[in-house]
């Protein structure tokens, strides 16, 4: 059915992120925390892979649907050494970024009117990637330290349920789900036999605990695991992530990208399978300039007396702020974004984003504290 403009019920049921609306009220000069981008260069390696490929003319023309065997090897590598999970260079798509993983495992497994189980706050595509493919998203709220409780998810699912997300470093909120929790999430999965997706795109930010995949921990290959180059290899212009699954789910998804996308872009899947196979010291110094950079922030806000669980993972946190308070950040000329952008949940919160330099990190912390006086 269509409205009087011919648009999609769909399509009316998803606006534009209200981060974007922030960045256009705060103006050219204001120090930008609300960027989900780390501010570091993609790896030498990792581009100079992309030019070797494009003047050796091996990245003009389609790859194969799934990307090139190398990337998906290189991926299964990824794989062993960092998850120990034994996965099949055949069950990986390589495709446009996470976002794309996300659709497609949306997509392939979403019937109209079912149930999608999300995070409240969480990623704001759960949420519009469920309502484009006629699903209804079904939001959790977090527990008090801002993870996401496998009880509630469990209780959230119905017979009508297709699948729930699980993000874990997470956006927006910085929290980092436990071992236990992962293990819970897959026997989820398991025993209700719906679909868990894991966005793992921030795996290699964790400042304390460790990252588990509740794909390791499935007995009935009921985990999609969503990856990404983008945060781990500061290659978020690329637009190269993946997906992987079991093969029939894999099949399946392969359906939905082989129409929209036909294959990821393929100089950015010879930049990733460099990325991915090459020195990883990159990664560390990433982690460890975004650990340096929280401790400052948690501090700051600390400091100014806003409740803030800390951060243990990506590189976002996420207080609860007074009313105005996200407004009057802005006029001060710090960007930030709020939390209700992010689910119903998300209201009194803000997210701050802490993928900038310590100076301006420094330079906003002292905007935020005059917000905070200003909205007591
Ligand atoms: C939790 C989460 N998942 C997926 C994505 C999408 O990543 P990409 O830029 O690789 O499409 C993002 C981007 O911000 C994210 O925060």
């Amino acid at each position: 059915m269509t409205d009087a403009a011919g648009f999609s019920e769909r399509v009316e049921r998803v606006s534009i992120s209200g981060i974007r609306e922030v960045f256009e009220a705060a103006g050219e000069d204001a120090i930008n925390l609300g960027l989900g981008q780390p501010d570091f260069p993609t790896p030498d390696h990792a581009r100079q892979a992309a030019v070797e490929a494009i003047e050796a003319g091996k990245a003009d023309a389609y790859t194969s649907n799934k990307g090139t065997l190398e990337l998906r090897e290189a991926i299964a590598a990824k794989h062993r050494r960092d998850n120990g999970l034994d996965v099949d260079p055949e069950d990986v798509i390589a495709t446009a970024g996470g976002s794309e993983a996300l659709h497609i495992a949306i997509e392939a497994h979403v019937d109209e009117g079912q149930e999608v189980v999300i995070p409240d706050p969480g990623f704001v595509s759960y949420e519009a990637l469920t309502h484009l493919a006629g699903g209804e998203p079904v939001p959790v709220p977090l527990r008090a330290d801002l993870t996401l409780s496998p009880a509630a998810v469990e209780e959230a699912i119905t017979e009508d349920t297709a699948l729930f997300i699980v993000n874990s470093p997470a956006n927006p909120t910085g929290a980092v789900q436990s071992p236990a929790d992962m293990r819970a999430f897959a026997r989820i999965a398991d025993e209700h036999d719906v679909l868990c997706v894991s966005d793992e795109v921030y795996e290699h930010q964790v400042f304390e605990g460790e990252h588990r995949s509740p794909a390791e921990f499935t007995e009935r290959d009921n985990v999609a695991v969503v990856h990404a180059c983008s945060k781990s290899y500061s290659m978020t212009g690329w637009r190269l992530g993946w997906i992987t699954a079991s093969t029939d789910r894999v099949e399946r998804m392969l359906r939905v990208h082989q129409y929209a996308q036909a294959c990821a872009s393929a100089p950015a899947q010879y930049a990733a399978e460099a990325a991915l196979s090459g020195p990883q010291d990159g990664v560390d110094e990433m982690r460890a300039a975004f650990e340096r950079r929280r401790d400052v922030l948690v501090d700051g806000l600390a400091d100014m007396g806003l409740d803030c669980p800390t951060p243990k993972g990506a590189f976002y946190a996420m207080p609860e702020v007074p009313e105005g308070w996200v407004d009057e950040v802005i006029d001060q000329g710090v960007v930030v974004v709020p939390g209700k952008a992010f689910g119903a949940a998300g209201e009194g919160y803000a997210r701050i984003s802490y993928a900038t330099d310590m100076t301006e990190i420094k330079e906003a912390i002292e905007g935020m504290r005059a917000a905070t006086e200003a909205t007591r």
